[in-house]
């Protein structure tokens, strides 16, 4: 797959979605679907986006024993998605559990890219609460370094980091980075961030984009817009 950009669907409900997703009537956007509106409206909001002509990330972020993920890995693939994930933190065994249990009968998955450490732990967080005392950038290109061993896509990663991710892991190994902001716009609640254009440079695969698309006065706008800045 080539350079996408995602659009984050943090919508509670599928109305909500669907008013959203009724504005595009060209190209359909690659969509993310998160815990919230997957936990309100169940795997049908999945297959009813798939049927719409979406490609979609499910963002559910497996983490449990090898056994349970791989099962519930069968299951995500039955749905059709294009890319799941889990957490790094589960273990290598995890992630190829996974692997085995995404796989189909021919042979054909959905991409799986794990989550390194959440960009809510901190330095502090992870020493105090995790016992983990390695500094948390070598923590995390560790951690997917371990994605990359166990045969899994990439990572998600903010975009300040795919650079130093592909050097680690090759520049085929996949990083999907949120906290992405235009030049001109609201940074919200994000602290670190990039513009398309700067994630595009430092070589992004994916960006996942919410409030600059969902919110936009002009979403479809705003959607051309970082495709223009980001793709080209
Ligand atoms: O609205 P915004 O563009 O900030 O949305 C970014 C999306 O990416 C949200 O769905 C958010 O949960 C997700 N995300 C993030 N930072 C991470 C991991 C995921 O912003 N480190």
């Amino acid at each position: 797959m080539g350079k996408d950009v995602i659009v984050a669907c943090d919508f509670a409900s599928a109305e909500q979605t669907f008013a959203f997703l009724d504005k595009f009537t060209g190209r359909k956007p690659f969509v993310k679907i998160g815990m919230e509106l997957f936990y309100a409206e169940g795997p049908e909001i999945v297959r009813e986006i798939k049927r719409r002509g979406h490609k979609i990330f499910l963002d559910l972020k497996l983490h449990d024993i090898p056994n349970t993920v791989k099962k519930a890995m069968a299951v995500l693939s039955r749905l059709d998605v294009d890319i799941c994930n889990l957490h790094a933190g589960g273990t290598v065994a995890m992630m190829q559990a996974a692997l085995e249990g995404l796989t189909r009968e021919d042979g054909t998955r959905p991409l799986l890219i794990a989550v390194t450490q959440l960009t809510s732990t901190d330095q502090t967080s992870m020493e105090n609460d995790l016992m983990i005392h390695a500094p948390i950038d070598e923590v995390v290109m560790h951690y997917a370094q371990n994605a990359k061993k166990a045969g899994l896509d990439g990572v998600v990663c903010s975009p300040l980091e795919a650079g130093k991710v592909h050097e680690n892991c090759g520049a085929a190994f996949l990083t999907v980075t949120p906290g992405v902001r235009f030049a001109d716009g609201d940074k919200g609640d994000q602290k670190r961030v990039m513009t398309p254009a700067d994630a595009k440079a430092i070589g992004s695969d994916y960006i996942v984009v919410g409030r600059p698309i969902t919110a936009a006065a002009d979403p479809v706008a705003a959607y051309e817009r970082c495709l223009r800045e980001f793709v080209g």
